[in-house]
Order: C-alpha cells, then sequence, then structure tokens
C-alpha cells in the first residue's frame, strides 16, 4: 500500500475498537531481556515498530511468535548484546532495549537510534543515567559500548527532563542491578506503569510506576507473565480528532478514558460533547467547531505531543484562530508545509503554530513527514472537498494497525492504491 485515496466531505458515525498501544508494547517487548520462560503479551498491535522490536529480540536469540494480537516470548540468557545498526535505525525506540541488555548480559553495544524527524533525538539523558548505575561507555566508529562487568547498582536518579523513555530505560536496568534504584522527576506516562505492572508480575520489586518518583529493588531473577497491553490513547484521540473535524459521531471501545482527558477537555472547548464510561467513549462534534485559543502540550497528564498535529488540522477548519504551543519536540509541526496544500492557513514560529480556521479544505496530494503528522494529513484529506491523495503511508503504518479499514468502516470514502 503506497497512497490513500481519500475523498472527503463525509461526518464519520459509528464504532471503532481501539488497539493495545504501541508506546506500551515496544517497552514490554524490550523488558523481556530481563526475564525466563515463556511470556504472553495480549493486546498487541500489528505495527511496523512492534516488527522491529521484534526483529531485535530475534538478533538476540530470543524467540518470538504472533498470533493475532498475542505476542509469546520465549526469554533466556540472550546470546549476544549487541544491536546492529540496521536494527537501530528502523526506529528510535531501540534505545530501549540499552538498559535490559546492560542489565541482563552486563554489556551493551548499540548505535545511535532512528526515528521520526521531530528534531534532534538525543539519548543523552539515558546514557547520563546508566553510567550513575555504573555503567562506562566509550565510543567507537559511531557505536556506543556500554560496560558494567560487575553488574549495576542501585542510586538515586534525578531527571533533568522526566523523559519517557529514560524513564523505562531506568527501570529495565534497575530491575537486575545490585541494591535500590530511586528516579526523580520520572516521567508519569499510563505506558510507564504499564511496564511496571508487567515486571512486577515477573518479579520484580517496584513501586511508584506511574508517578514522578519510582523505586526498584533490584532481585536476582525475573520468571515470566501473561499481560494484556493498555489501550491506545494516541489512537483513540486520532478518532476523535477524525470526528471532531467531520462533524461526526463516533464511539470508541477498548479505551481507558482518563489516559485522553487533557484531549478531551481540548476537543469539549472546541464545542464538541464527549461522554465516556468505564472503557467507552462518545465523541459528537458540531458541523463546525469553534477555535481554542491556547493548546499546550505538555508531559502526561497534560495534553500530549503526540496529539497535537491531529487536532491542529481538526482546528485548521474551525471558527477562529487557535494557537498550539509545543513544549516537547523541536519540530513537531513539520507536517504543516503539507497541510497548507489543503488550503489550511497555519503560520508557525519555533514550537508555536497559529492556525487560522478557513471555512473548508479543498482536495489535495501530499506526503507524510512522521506518523503523527501523517496522521494529521489524513485528517485534512477526510474533511476536504474532493479526491485527495496521501503518500508515504510508510509512516502510519508504525503506529496505526487498520486506520484506513476503520475509517471506511466509519464511513469514509478511502481507498488503498
Ligand atoms: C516517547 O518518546 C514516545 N515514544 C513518543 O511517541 C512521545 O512523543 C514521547 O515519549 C513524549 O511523550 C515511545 O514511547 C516509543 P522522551 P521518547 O524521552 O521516549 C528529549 C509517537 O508518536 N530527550 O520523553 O523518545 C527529546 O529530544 C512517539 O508515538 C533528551 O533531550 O520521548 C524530546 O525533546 C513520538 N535527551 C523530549 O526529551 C534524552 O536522553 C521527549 O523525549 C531523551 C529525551
Amino acid at each position: 500500500m503506497q497512497n490513500l485515496i481519500i475523498r472527503g466531505g463525509r461526518r464519520l458515525g459509528g464504532d471503532v475498537s481501539i488497539h493495545g498501544a504501541k508506546n506500551s508494547v515496544l517497552p514490554l517487548i524490550c523488558s523481556t531481556v530481563l526475564l525466563n520462560g515463556k511470556s504472553i503479551l495480549h493486546n498487541c498491535p500489528a505495527l511496523t515498530d512492534v516488527y522491529a522490536a521484534l526483529d531485535i529480540l530475534e538478533s538476540l536469540g530470543i524467540e518470538w511468535s504472533m498470533s493475532g494480537s498475542d505476542i509469546e516470548i520465549i526469554s533466556k540468557h540472550p546470546e549476544n548484546f549487541e544491536i546492529s545498526e540496521e536494527l537501530m535505525l528502523k526506529m528510535r525506540s531501540s534505545v530501549m532495549f540499552l538498559g535490559a541488555i546492560l542489565s541482563r548480559t552486563g554489556r551493551a553495544v548499540i548505535s545511535a537510534p532512528g526515528g521520526c524527524r521531530l528534531g534532534p533525538r538525543p539519548i543523552d539523558i539515558h546514557i547520563s543515567a546508566l553510567k550513575k548505575l555504573g555503567a562506562v561507555m566509550r565510543e567507537s566508529g559511531g557505536r556506543l559500548i556500554f560496560e558494567a562487568l560487575n553488574g549495576l547498582v542501585g542510586t538515586e536518579i534525578v531527571l533533568d527532563f522526566p523523559s519517557v523513555g529514560a524513564t523505562e530505560n531506568i527501570i529495565m536496568a534497575g530491575a537486575l542491578a545490585s541494591g535500590v534504584t530511586v528516579i526523580y522527576n520520572a516521567a508519569r506516562e499510563p505506558e510507564i506503569k504499564d511496564l511496571t505492572d508487567f515486571l512486577i508480575k515477573c518479579g520484580a520489586d517496584i513501586s511508584g510506576g506511574g508517578t514522578d518518583t519510582v523505586v526498584i529493588r533490584g532481585v536476582n531473577r525475573l520468571d515470566c507473565a501473561e499481560h494484556t497491553v493498555i489501550p491506545d490513547r494516541i489512537e483513540a484521540a486520532t478518532y476523535m480528532a477524525a470526528a471532531a473535524a467531520t462533524g461526526g459521531n463516533i464511539t470508541l471501545k477498548s479505551v481507558i478514558p482518563n489516559h485522553f482527558n487533557a484531549v478531551s477537555e481540548v476537543l469539549r472547548e472546541s464545542g464538541c460533547e464527549i461522554n465516556c464510561s468505564d472503557n467507552e467513549a462518545i465523541i459528537s462534534a458540531p458541523s463546525r467547531l469553534d477555535a481554542v485559543k491556547a493548546v499546550k502540550t505538555r508531559v502526561y497528564p497534560g495534553f500530549p505531543t503526540d496529539a497535537g498535529p491531529m487536532i491542529l488540522s481538526a482546528l485548521s477548519t474551525a471558527r477562529g484562530t487557535s494557537v498550539i504551543s509545543e513544549s516537547i519536540f523541536e519540530n513537531r509541526f513539520g507536517f504543516t508545509d503539507e497541510l497548507s496544500r489543503f488550503g489550511a492557513r497555519v503560520m508557525v514560529f519555533g514550537k508555536v503554530a497559529v492556525v487560522d480556521g478557513v471555512n473548508s479544505l479543498s482536495a489535495a496530494q501530499c506526503n507524510c513527514t512522521d506518523l503523527r503528522g501523517g496522521a494529521a494529513l489524513i485528517i485534512a484529506a477526510l474533511t476536504a472537498n474532493g479526491e485527495s491523495t496521501v503518500g508515504n503511508l510508510c509512516h502510519i503504518m508504525r503506529g496505526y494497525q487498520d486506520l484506513s479499514k476503520n475509517l471506511r468502516m466509519l464511513g469514509a470514502d478511502i481507498t488503498e492504491m
């Protein structure tokens, strides 16, 4: 599938079931390097980033199989401790294998990770934390070589920034370290607690997962467990933005509404009605949204950076001018040049986007530049009058399972070429 052909201007309606969270299943897969025996992860999404993580597991000598949304992983002591440059470049999240491999084997070799073009994606916080746990790092030929031949030793770590990946890396590194590791200013995203819940089932001694202070008491051995991946709050936000943009009315099933409260609040401010139960959210949008004067992306539980592009796209036809301030990534708005092809009026000043709502968008040909920017372009095409083409779908395949199929079931006129 290379392109989507979308004939826009149709209201979305119906039910959509949300898949397991990409940003949870990836660290969960990394963490199985620490374990022994057969784990089963349920509710896993079929995404290219997931397959990339499983390829890395395989390169470490750890066997896996996937049936439907279940992934079975047979953990044992890894046969090696190096991740090839080719596998590292497939996705940024590969850096999250670092803590688990180092903690399990005492050595790890990686290279600079790949990932979305959201701006510089350094891993200095990861490296600094692992050094505090006793790792020694040297660079050679573009590779980062870590050693902790006497094992990692727990310590207190204060994160300069509550990095999601670094928090997850430290948790995995501390799980088999000697002594106690305490992370202050830890990331609080729900995916962190999903990881600690799984590791605790496997025998880890961890408290505070999902809060800003996580305490990991190292143990000698971790076994294995069954676990169901939490729903993807960003996939949910994507369908909500699509409904908002098209004046639609959709029900999201298999969600945890509390995980996207900040997104719901912004959509309510734009004029949408959102009603939630334990595991469902119903969004009903007006024929035209009101502008939202100030959307500010923040770390969790604030408005998530990953939902910014899709909400921006929905607000491009709102009544009035909206302002979206990004606080996490340098180039979150890199997709707006492509969005302007639809007639959207967006001015970007560094990490601030000013969106002058237009009466309607017109069909265009565009190409995805990154995962969430690509989802924003698809939402613009669903809104625009006429036939649009969206290319470079490899970005979409990284983070959305069955997006075009689900949108078709919600009434969109969308075909894959
Ligand atoms: C995770 O990325 C998510 N990815 C991202 O989702 C998400 O946007 C991000 O968290 C923020 O919520 C996964 O969970 C797989 P960070 P991560 O470390 O861990 C800077 C998506 O679309 N930083 O919290 O890489 C970094 O440059 C993806 O699903 C350092 O400076 O995010 C960025 O500006 C995109 N040094 C900020 O922190 C470091 O060592 C956030 O990074 C690490 C990060």
